[in-house]
């Protein structure tokens, strides 16, 4: 019997790091590992997730804006989300897989852009006052070995990407930082060995999860 059967609540994890620390390859292998077991997955992404999140994400990643609005509009985007997607998901007994949530304002708009991370407490309180995920995965790498990666895939860069390496070593701060004072939620991936080393310790992760 799957968690769906059993009626109980989905879990929620999220995925984190900063740019180029190979995310994506490592959250295919998560939704992957889950499905293995029969789990039933959501997997979806931060800016993003819903049509109008998608919108807002071209927004975010596209236009230049005032700093506080980037903050903005990143939980406006992800209160859309829960909305929609994930808190109806979570209720059905699904398990959501987040290419990132919450950390990744602190750690770019807080770390990176320098903003007062009171706010986000407060916004956290407005827009999501009783989730939090269950398990947060920081893939991290050196910001300057990230910049290295990104320089060799062939593809127009986004707003964040192409910021200095120096704005992505205080976002990497940032997340370690978090990830410091919330040790029992996010576990820490050296993201910077070889994928099957990566995918190795995301499944021993995952497995004391569906436990
Ligand atoms: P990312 O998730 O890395 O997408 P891709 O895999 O296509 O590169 O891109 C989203 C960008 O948005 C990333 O650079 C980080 C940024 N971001 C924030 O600055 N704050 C946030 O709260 C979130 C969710 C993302």
């Amino acid at each position: 019997m799957n968690h769906a059967q059993s009626g109980s609540r989905g879990r929620f994890i999220t995925c984190e790091g900063i740019d180029g620390a190979g995310k994506s390859s490592h959250i295919a292998t998560i939704v992957e590992s889950l499905r293995r077991r029969g789990v039933a997955v959501v997997s979806t992404r931060e800016p993003g997730g819903t049509a109008l999140g998608e919108k807002l994400r071209a927004l975010l990643l596209h236009e230049t804006m005032h700093l506080e609005t980037e903050a903005l509009l990143m939980f406006a985007a992800r209160r859309e989300h829960i909305a929609r997607v994930i808190e109806p998901a979570l209720a059905r007994g699904d398990w959501v897989v987040c290419d990132r949530f919450s950390d990744a304002t602190y750690a770019y708009q807080s770390g990176g852009r320098g903003l007062d991370p009171v706010k986000f407490a407060q916004l956290e309180g407005w827009v999501h006052p009783l989730l939090q995920p269950d398990l947060s995965l920081l893939f991290d790498l050196p910001a300057a070995v990230a910049a290295r990666r990104i320089a060799e895939q062939a593809r127009d860069r986004d707003r964040f990407e192409m910021e200095h390496v120096t704005f992505h070593e205080r976002v990497r701060l940032a997340y370690l930082e978090r990830a410091r004072v919330a040790p029992q939620r996010i576990t820490v991936i050296d993201a910077d060995q070889s994928p099957e080393r990566v995918s190795k310790q995301i499944e021993e992760r995952i497995s004391t999860l569906c436990l």
